[in-house]
């Protein structure tokens, strides 16, 4: 449902940006800082005072990193405020991205298009436009970018962006809000930074915010919540603790005799020379992961998986209902079908970045509960799977918020099975 501006609470720093007159604006402004800081919602909120000011002679553009996001983070809230609050009729055409708003008697044409693949810069080659809305920037690549930027000619054009906190070493970091924090004179006189925590919007309740404060520890605490650009490093699951996350043998079996679990399935990460790991999970009806039991070893194969799963669903007196098995190794996942045809085989990789995020979501939420008598080595990999420290980082050739390929084969097993849960039937919001 849309907000109702007419209850709009402004804080400082909103007002700060808000008062800022089209003509006085830069070049280029970026809205930068904490989720949910209402840095979308402020943009949306300016949009016919800029269009108004800029006119309609040349496109205006809305990107984001897919076609998608952009109507689900924009004009979701956008198009409803304009039509409510300013009589606007828009027409939006969600495949070809074309977008017409007729707003105090001008037709604006827009285009609403993705910027997050590597190839997104050759749709936007030729052309001039006069306003460019960049959602979540970051997340836009580079090529877009820059191809972006030279489209903006006309005099009156003017970018804004909204980005939410990424590693330092993101190109938006170093080549525009570092040089603007230390006063670099090319840069700030193009480029205009406004920074929101999120204590700035005025519109969320206390609660809320305490609750989003206790979700987030380390990195994501410094990003989500106070919005800063700062490097991911330690344990990439900090949040994990034996005495919240670990739970007896017997525990886990009462549970089973107690129908506690709505279902059970697994998540396989093949291996040879480095072990395999292959997880059995129960999930209750408040959504609480059980990992019932483990199977980890170099040189195990898929005979070794099929009878492990066998045993287990006669050991445990129930089905298994699917298999989320790393897609590496598509010829071992089509014997697991052809041995286990009853059980659903899927092989979908998630994002590591994403499905790390959603893991410890998770956890955070005290929703993961490890058998700490049958699966010692997940417990291992949760207290040793960590980021590159800063040395590492600097005399070797590691990514940034990428952790190190050590101590992973558990977690990998971990994340394809729960964030393939999570995102397949669980609606909770991360
Ligand atoms: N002007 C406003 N009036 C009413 N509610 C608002 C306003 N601005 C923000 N909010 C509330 O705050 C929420 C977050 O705002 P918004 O989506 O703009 O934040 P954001 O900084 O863009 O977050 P993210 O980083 O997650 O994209 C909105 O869903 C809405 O509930
Ligand atoms: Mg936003």
């Amino acid at each position: 449902m849309p907000i109702d501006w007419t209850k709009s609470l402004y804080s400082k720093k909103h007002k700060l940006f808000l008062s800022k007159k089209p003509e006085n604006m830069k070049f280029f402004t970026l809205c930068d800082g904490a989720a949910r800081s209402g840095k979308t919602l402020s943009i949306i909120y300016k949009i016919p005072q800029l269009f108004q000011y800029i006119g309609n002679d040349y496109l205006k553009v809305f990107s984001g990193f897919s076609k998608l996001t952009v109507k689900n983070n924009v004009l979701s809230e956008l198009l409803p405020y304009l039509k409510n609050y300013h009589g606007a009729i828009c027409k939006f055409n969600s495949n070809s991205g074309d977008l017409q708003i007729k707003l105090w008697g001008k037709t604006y044409n827009c285009l609403v298009i993705g910027g997050g693949k590597s190839d997104s810069d050759a749709a936007i080659q030729g052309g001039t436009w006069d306003f460019w809305y960049a959602n979540e920037l970051p997340k836009h690549n580079y090529a877009f970018y820059n191809m972006a930027i030279s489209r903006l000619t006309p005099e009156k054009a003017r970018i804004v962006a909204d980005s939410n906190p990424e590693s330092p070493n993101h190109w938006l970091y170093t080549e525009k809000i570092k040089p603007f924090l230390q006063g670099d004179p090319i840069v700030t006189s193009v480029f205009d930074y406004f920074h929101f925590t999120i204590n700035d919007n005025a519109n969320l309740s206390k609660t809320f915010i305490e609750n989003q404060k206790k979700l987030y520890k380390g990195v994501f605490e410094s990003r989500k919540i106070k919005g800063l650009w700062v490097i991911s490093d330690g344990l990439v699951y900090d949040t994990f603790s034996d005495i919240k996350h670990t739970c007896s043998h017997s525990e886990i079996l009462s549970k089973i005799n107690n129908l506690d679990f709505v279902e059970f399935f697994l998540g396989l990460d093949w291996g040879w020379v480095h072990p395999l790991s292959c997880g059995l999970y129960g999930i209750t009806k408040n959504n609480i992961y059980y990992k019932i039991d483990e199977l980890f070893g170099s040189k195990l194969n898929e005979i070794d998986v099929i009878n492990w799963i066998l045993n287990k669903q006669s050991e445990y007196g129930r089905y298994f209902r699917f298999l989320n098995a790393d897609n590496a190794r598509p010829e071992l996942n089509h014997k697991l079908r052809k041995a286990l045809p009853n059980m659903i085989i899927y092989e979908e990789k998630p994002k590591l970045q994403d499905s790390i995020s959603i893991l410890r979501s998770v956890i955070n939420y005290d929703s993961l509960i490890i058998n700490a008598d049958k699966c010692q080595n997940t417990i291992n990999e949760f207290k040793s799977y960590r980021y590159p420290s800063e040395d590492e980082r600097l005399y070797t050739k590691y990514q940034d918020d990428i952790p190190i390929k050590e101590n992973d084969d558990a977690m990998d097993e971990t994340r394809y099975a729960i964030s393939f849960y999570e995102t397949h039937f669980i609606n909770r919001h991360i």
